[in-house]
């Protein structure tokens, strides 16, 4: 049976006792860590958030010892010791000391635990997750929750420093869509309509700038039914700000102060300031995306003009079609070996490359399976266009652009993951992402923000809008950290008739931007200031600081790469009752 506290408090944590607390009679509470019975006396590790001390029974005095188990909960009242010569633990912070124990209560006792909670041990993750309270036990764990809430602290005291106000938006909303596909919660109030959670506070926070409330920050949860990725989450955490009276300048001065407030409080680390900024155009060029790991630079080359001039049928087919050749200069690696290329040909082929042409540098000449297509004076442009020396190799793309940007730009990270040259670059590589256009179409012609529908175009694109709209560029931005976005925003719309064209050129009819918009609308035309902001994914962040690629390591109770949440079994079937109340009737297709 488990004991209950009987009046004891706890008088210190399992990390703070040290030599100088030598002959105090101290309360500790906590986990058993590691027991070990050597028979004449039972050493157990108690183990809090804190850290750990040990714990000596005499188990004369205190029979129920020899049963303690891992992971029981248990209170000790005892006397501080110094340890005995040669057994002080210097990796222990309580390393100097034990306490000898003089009374104890079972708090609670534990099944065997599923895993060990220790760093070292591998565990699947689905066990983990399963078990989230014990894997939060685990110290690596817990340090990142910890380093979580150091990082939201750091922010909010900035902020807070800063004049903004935290407001809360709601999470029941209104279907808006931005972009995401949103999660739908029936009114039961209202049989047949639904609310719906916020993918982002974007049209709140705008709606506060109309009302005049001027700088506004919030930690907010948002909602998006899209598939989960390493670094996609559907529900997740944004650092969300907007201000008005302020242009781009203001928020990329903004941004950067965080980030190098947060790099400082929660890594002791100093980031330079300002980050490079890099437009849209010149980072699709280059590293064929939009958010360039630039820790390392090989940079891909158009060389779809000189590909048209030799007579390699691929690429001139290819050139033919209006499609492009890209190159890559792997600075060095002219020694890969045949397995090499082919497992860089299979790794391409994974983004959707139908082969991948190359050619060695060799004795100032390029050599390759597929020379002899190209002549002397192609080679040359080639060896020019790629800045080639001995020893390079250059690996080529030729396809239509979006598979070759796609394809190549996986590349180059794959390349300098295998050279090792992301551990030579710089620890933390920062650029914001600039003009970035207004407009994208999808494959079936249909246009699309590429931000989202309230962000401003560039004034000296507005004429393009009626002329060319896919040329014209917003005023939206977003901020790169090692090859993650880890944010974006833009300087938003702030005149109801500008706010009302863009919807048009999204065909969203008069009609449906009323019912949808109105209120955003209504409330433009109402005295709205010019405003803008952004919003940094914090979880992505953490996830960088902390130094993982897994997003889910840094979310204290995260959903699954399939949106599950295997400790509680959601999603899962409701009560009839409540889905009587709902007025939802399921319907459930044959998925088999
Ligand atoms: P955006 O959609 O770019 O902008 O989101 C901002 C940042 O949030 C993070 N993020 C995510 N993190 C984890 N899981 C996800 N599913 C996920 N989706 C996005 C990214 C991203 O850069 N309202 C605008 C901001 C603005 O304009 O002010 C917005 O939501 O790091």
């Amino acid at each position: 049976m488990a004991e209950f506290l009987g009046g004891w408090k706890r008088t210190h944590t399992c990390g703070d006792l040290r030599g100088a607390d030598k002959g105090k009679t101290v309360i500790l509470m906590g986990w058993v860590h590691r027991r070990r019975d050597h028979g004449g006396l039972v050493f157990v590790d108690l183990r809090d958030r804190y850290g750990i001390t040990q714990i000596v029974f005499d188990p004369k005095d205190h029979q129920q010892s020899h049963l303690v188990r891992n992971e029981w909960v248990l209170a000790i009242k005892g006397e501080v010791m110094a340890r005995p010569e040669g057994t002080v633990n210097p990796k222990l912070g309580t390393g100097e000391i034990e306490v000898k124990c003089q009374e104890v209560k079972v708090l609670n006792s534990s099944l065997t635990p599923v895993f060990p909670i220790e760093d070292e041990v591998e565990v699947a993750e689905e066990v983990r997750l399963e078990h989230r309270y014990l894997d939060l036990r685990r110290p690596s764990m817990k340090d990142k929750i910890v380093m979580r809430h150091k990082t939201s602290t750091a922010i909010r005291s900035y902020m807070n420093n800063q004049s903004f106000l935290e407001i809360e938006t709601p999470i029941l909303i209104k279907n808006t869509p931005e972009g995401a596909r949103e999660y739908v919660v029936p009114s039961r109030v209202y049989p047949g309509k639904f609310y719906v959670l916020p993918q982002s506070p974007q049209i709140f926070k705008q709606l506060s700038m109309v009302a005049g409330l001027d700088r506004y920050y919030q930690i907010a949860r948002c909602f998006r039914d899209e598939d989960p990725r390493a670094d996609r989450q559907p529900e997740f955490t944004q650092v969300d700000i907007e201000m008005s009276f302020i242009d781009e300048d203001d928020i990329y001065g903004l941004g950067e102060g965080i980030m190098k407030n947060v790099f400082k409080e929660v890594l002791g680390e100093d980031i330079k300031t300002p980050f490079p900024r890099i437009t849209f155009e010149e980072s699709m060029n280059k590293y064929g995306n939009d958010k360039p790991d630039l820790r390392f630079d090989m940079p891909m080359v158009d060389v779809t003009a000189i590909a048209a001039k030799s007579d390699f049928k691929v690429f001139k087919d290819v050139v033919s079609r209006g499609d492009a050749v890209k190159a890559l200069n792997a600075k060095g690696c002219a020694d890969f070996s045949r397995k090499d290329m082919e497992d860089l040909t299979a790794f391409v082929a994974k983004y959707g490359a139908k082969g991948m042409a190359w050619f060695k540098v060799k004795d100032g000449k390029l050599d390759s399976n597929i020379v002899k297509y190209f002549n002397e004076e192609v080679q040359k442009e080639i060896l020019t266009a790629l800045k080639g020396e001995e020893g390079d190799l250059f690996l080529f793309g030729a396809d239509h652009i979006d598979t070759v940007n796609e394809s190549l730009g996986q590349l180059r990270v794959e390349i300098a993951k295998k050279k090792g040259l992301i551990e030579k670059g710089p620890k933390w590589a920062f650029c914001w992402v600039v003009d970035i256009p207004m407009f994208g179409h999808d494959e079936k012609g249909r246009v699309f923000s590429m931000n989202h529908p309230f962000t401003s175009p560039k004034e000296a694109d507005l004429a393009l809008l009626d002329t060319d709209p896919m040329k014209a560029k917003s005023k939206g931005y977003d901020i790169v950290l090692n090859g993650f976005e880890i944010g974006g925003g833009s300087i938003r719309i702030h005149d109801m008739d500008l706010q009302s064209k863009i919807f048009k050129i999204l065909d969203i009819s008069p009609e449906k931007a009323e019912e949808r918009f109105g209120f955003l609308l209504k409330a433009l035309s109402y005295g709205a200031p010019p405003h803008g902001g952004m919003a940094f994914g914090l979880d992505r962040l953490i996830m960088l600081l902390a130094g993982t690629n897994n997003i889910r390591e840094v979310i204290a109770f995260p959903k699954t790469a399939k949106a599950t949440d295997l400790m509680t079994g959601s999603p899962s079937v409701i009560d009839q009752d409540l889905m009587d109340e709902l007025h939802i009737k399921i319907e459930l297709e044959d998925l088999s």
